[in-house]
């Protein structure tokens, strides 16, 4: 039996009165890109944040590759090989995007610190390999020609993408990505799409907090929508589109989006 990449059980949180996440039991297998949707103020983001440890859940359990999350730090989880990416873009300020980009990777050099001091000849090599990754990466994405611009510079759409690969370059087992659509146009986006499927293809699963449902149809094996903080469905994302519960959550919503 494979082990899944993210389980949760009855997990909860309450902020104040406000239940954000209320008792979702879910199993992300491995090896998939699935995708979290659900109108505005759903539990999206709160869901990611209780998973990562970034706040504890009030209730419930969580594992990542079969291993218990409870207690651990998110440094701890991202050792484990999860890494997230957040909604509002964070690149590093002070930092052209390759040097963003490289920064991703420091959980996996292997050189020491005494050996990166002395620049010795593995760490160069290393270094070397590292910098040749990235800008396949930065080409793959199209941002070739912004490698030596400041990563604050550019287009939010463009920092989410950086964000995207920085968290790449530390190998994941599993990519936990807060709407990286946000600020791309649609050709943007349906490259976005054939990106994060090849970043699966070469090993990483992904789930994929998404508002942009373009994204979700192309790209996603399995969806799993929130309202309000409870699952209220989960499947493959044609038959989510048609399901009633589904329709309805979204058309009560004034926007009417399905996001
Ligand atoms: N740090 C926080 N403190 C208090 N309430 C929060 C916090 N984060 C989220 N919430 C509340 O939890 C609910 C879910 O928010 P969120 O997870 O951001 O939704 P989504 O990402 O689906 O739009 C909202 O009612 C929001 O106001
Ligand atoms: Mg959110």
């Amino acid at each position: 039996m494979t082990v899944s990449a993210l389980e949760c059980r009855s997990v909860s949180k309450i902020f104040g009165g406000v239940l954000a996440v209320d008792d979702v039991s879910l199993t992300v297998p491995s090896g998939s890109v699935s995708a979290l949707i659900g109108p505005n103020g759903a539990g999206k983001t709160t869901l990611f944040n209780v998973t990562t440890n970034l706040f504890a859940p009030t209730s419930g359990e969580v594992s990542f590759f079969g291993k218990n999350v409870a207690g651990l730090s998110s440094h701890h989880i991202a050792a484990l090989g999860v890494i997230r990416t957040f909604q509002t873009a964070r690149v590093f300020p002070g930092m052209t995007t390759i040097e963003n980009i490289l920064s991703g990777a420091h959980l996996h050099v292997r050189t020491s610190v005494a050996s990166q001091m002395l620049w010795s000849r593995t760490a160069r090599q290393e270094e070397r390999c590292l910098t040749e990754k990235a800008d396949a990466l930065l080409d793959m994405i199209g941002l070739g020609h912004a490698r030596d611009v400041a990563a604050t510079d550019l287009p939010i759409g463009a920092q989410k993408l950086v964000e995207v690969v920085r968290a790449l370059m530390a190998k994941p087992k599993l990519l936990l990505l807060d709407e990286p659509a946000a600020g791309l146009n649609d050709r943007e986006t349906a490259e976005l799409a054939v990106f994060l499927r090849a970043i699966c293809d070469a090993g990483t699963s992904i789930i994929v907090v998404e508002h942009n449902m373009s994204l979700v149809m192309d790209v996603a094996d399995l969806v799993f929508v929130l309202d309000a903080g409870r699952l209220i469905a989960s499947g493959a994302p044609q038959d989510i589109q048609r399901d009633p519960k589904v329709i309805e959550a979204y058309l009560s919503r004034p926007e009417g989006q399905i996001a």
